[in-house]
């Protein structure tokens, strides 16, 4: 069921006292919740996404006075990092208190703190009256949902609630930063980018990738996957190429990319992301939802590696395995 206003929020909140879960909005993804202090709610959680039970969840809060309940050391980094970056887009990973069950951390002694400023999340957060256990509203290894009728076609049957609280304004899942390491590092990257961490702390180590040891369980999972396959363009002209190629085996599929790397595919089937960086970040999950249930394949032009747009194509890289399409001509 969607729901919205004061009757959703009312509803979820009574739904998390009683043990269940229930989707909410976020200013970055949508979430599915559960009271993070509750082993057996968590693991509904894992069951409705389908969810390997080593991918740890992020422990959402409405106030920094939740936090002491849920970890051991609040580091001057974490500090810097609240006053500068909080409510919003980004999670710490801290040391963790012993009342987090280990479902949620995935039997990790951190676990990663946010505190969303969508006004919905931290409304519902409030009613709740407890920190809120949360990965993404996505069915496992699906795309990340950023309206409600994305987390209904995921998860429609499978949970008792989904507040809507409209389009998400960022549009991909917050930056992860651990905090509980010697030197504060990047675990994932998004809209609160390195250069804006660093200018904070000082520095900041960035996570690439290619880690061998994976510090966080759930980065040895494809994420972020389309149901029909995606291949990334270094450029136009190499998308229109391979646009060509694959219009001559007769698949049907289409170019997505940058409002300005548009220019010159007509007669081609293709969807623009917007012009701003922050368009393109907000509307990249829903361009790849639209597309994955009309074409046989998406061909992506590369967004480049500057500011948010490193973030949105360190997810778009996982979404295509990789695969980058170079121009031959
Ligand atoms: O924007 C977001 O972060 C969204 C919204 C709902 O808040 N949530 C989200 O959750 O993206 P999820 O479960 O899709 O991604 C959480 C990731 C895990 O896969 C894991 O890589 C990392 O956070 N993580 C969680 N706890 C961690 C910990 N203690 N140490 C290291 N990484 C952790
Ligand atoms: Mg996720």
């Amino acid at each position: 069921m969607i729901l919205s206003g004061e009757q959703a929020i009312a509803l979820g909140a009574e739904i998390i006292r009683g043990g269940g879960v229930v989707a909410f909005p976020t200013e970055t993804v949508y979430g599915l919740g559960a009271n993070a202090f509750d082993a057996s709610a968590v693991d509904k959680i894992y069951e409705a996404k389908g969810r390997p039970s080593d991918n740890p969840l992020i422990v959402h809060i409405a106030d920094a006075s939740q936090l002491d309940g849920l970890v051991t050391d609040v580091p001057q980094s974490a500090r810097l990092i609240a006053d500068a970056f909080m409510p919003g887009p980004i999670t710490v990973i801290l040391p963790k208190s012993d009342a987090v069950p280990d479902r949620v951390s995935a039997g990790l002694k951190t676990v990663g703190v946010r505190m969303p400023s969508h006004p919905v999340a931290r409304q519902f957060i409030r009613a709740c009256g407890v920190p809120i256990a949360a990965p993404s509203a996505n069915k496992s290894k699906h795309v990340s949902p950023t309206s409600a009728q994305h987390v209904k076609s995921d998860l429609d049957g499978a949970i008792p609630l989904i507040i809507d609280g409209g389009e998400c304004e960022v549009g991909i899942e917050s930056t992860i930063l651990d905090l509980s390491v010697a030197a504060p590092t990047i675990l994932r990257p998004g809209a609160i980018t390195a250069e804006m961490i660093a200018k904070v702390l000082g520095g900041v180590e960035t996570f690439d990738g290619k880690v061998v040891v994976a510090k966080a369980p759930g980065m040895k999972y494809t994420h972020y996957a389309p149901k029909c396959g995606a291949v990334i363009a270094e450029d136009t002209r190499a998308a229109a190429e391979e646009y060509a190629r694959r219009e001559g085996r007769g698949e049907r599929c289409v170019i997505v990319a940058r409002e300005s790397d548009l220019v010159g595919l007509d007669g081609m089937r293709t969807l623009s992301l917007g012009t701003t960086d922050e368009e393109v970040c907000r509307r990249v999950y829903g361009a790849l939802r639209y597309a994955e249930t009309r074409y046989d394949g998406i061909i992506f032009v590369d967004l480049g590696a500057k500011g948010v747009c490193g973030s949105v194509m360190n997810r778009v890289n996982k979404s295509a395995g990789g695969n980058v399409i170079r121009r031959k001509i």
